[in-house]
C-alpha cells in the first residue's frame, strides 16, 4: 500500500520569518489532530518545499515532527564554481529529504533540458534525497492527443541509465502545464488516466513490482474543495500543491481531506 504524499511547493513565496509562522501554525493543527484515533501524519506523508532562503528556518521549526522538508531544485554537483546554485549536499545538510526536479516552470522559464534533469535525478539519489520528478504536457499537446507519449518521454529521459532501485524512493508528479496556477484543473478521471499510463511505463521499464512502489502525485490547481477527488483515484498517490499550500489553514484542510478518505 502506497502512503499518499501531500506536498506544498511554495515556489518563490515566503521569507524565512513567514516560513516559521506557517510551521508554527501547521504544527499546532497537527497537535490538535494528534488525539484522533488515527493521527493524520500516520495516514498521509506531509511535505513542504520552501525556497532555499527559508528552507533551513522551516526545517529547524519542524525538526523531529512528521513534517518533511524538500528543496525546489538542485544543481547536480557536490560543490564548485556554480554561481547561484545549490548542491544536494547543502540541501541535505539543511534538513531536506526530498527535492523537486523538472518543474515545468524550470523547464519553460529557465530552459532546463532532459539531459540536465537526468543528472539532477542521479545527483539527488547519490546524496540520499528523494526526487519528485515533474512531468506534464502543454495545452497544445493535450489538444493534439500527445499527453501520454510526451509525459512518458519525459520520464524516460529523466530516468535514463537508472535501474529499478530508483523506484524505492522516486515520486513522480504529473502536472499538466495548463492546469498550473490557472484554476483550471484536470478532472480526476483525466489525471487518473494519464497517471495509470505513467505507471504502466514504469512497469515496462522496471517491472510491475517496482512500479507499484512509486507514488505518483497530481498537481495543478489542487485545493481543499477538489483534493479528495484526486486522492480517491487508484493510481493517484497525493498532490503537489502550489497556491493552496501557501496558507497553513488550507494545507491542513487538504491533509484532513486525505485522512478522511482513509487512503
Ligand atoms: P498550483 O497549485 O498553484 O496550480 O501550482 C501547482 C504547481 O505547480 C505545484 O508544483
Amino acid at each position: 500500500m502506497r502512503k499518499p504524499i501531500l506536498a506544498a511547493n511554495w515556489k518563490m513565496y515566503k521569507t524565512a520569518a513567514e516560513a516559521k509562522e506557517f510551521a508554527d501554525q501547521l504544527l499546532s493543527y497537527l497537535q490538535e489532530g494528534a488525539s484522533l484515533k488515527q493521527p493524520i501524519q500516520e495516514q498521509v506523508e506531509i511535505l513542504v518545499c520552501p525556497p532555499f532562503t527559508a528552507l533551513s528556518a522551516f526545517a529547524a521549526a519542524t525538526q523531529g515532527t512528521a513534517v518533511a522538508v524538500g528543496g525546489q531544485n538542485l544543481y547536480p554537483r557536490k560543490e564548485g564554481a556554480f554561481t547561484g546554485e545549490v548542491s544536494p549536499l547543502m540541501l541535505k545538510a539543511e534538513g531536506a529529504s526530498y527535492v523537486i526536479i523538472g518543474h515545468s516552470e524550470r523547464r519553460q522559464i529557465l530552459g532546463e533540458a532532459d539531459e540536465l534533469l537526468n543528472e539532477k535525478v542521479k545527483a539527488a539519489l547519490e546524496y540520499g534525497l528523494k526526487p519528485i520528478l515533474c512531468v506534464g504536457e502543454t495545452l497544445e499537446q493535450r489538444r493534439r492527443g500527445e499527453t501520454a507519449d510526451f509525459c512518458r518521454g519525459q520520464l524516460a529521459a529523466a530516468l535514463a541509465g537508472l535501474d529499478q532501485a530508483v523506484c524505492d524512493t522516486l515520486v513522480v508528479a504529473y502536472e499538466p502545464i495548463w492546469a498550473i496556477g490557472t484554476g483550471e484543473s484536470a478532472s480526476p478521471q483525466d489525471a487518473q488516466e494519464t497517471i495509470a499510463l505513467l505507471r504502466q511505463w514504469l512497469a515496462e521499464a522496471y517491472g510491475p513490482a517496482a512500479a507499484a512502489k512509486v507514488r505518483i502525485q497530481y498537481g495543478g490547481s489542487v485545493k481543499p474543495e477538489n483534493v479528495a477527488g484526486y486522492l480517491a483515484m487508484p493510481d493517484i498517490d497525493g498532490a503537489l500543491i502550489g497556491g493552496a499550500g501557501l496558507q497553513a489553514s488550507s494545507f491542513w484542510k487538504m491533509l484532513q481531506a486525505a485522512a478522511d478518505l482513509g487512503v
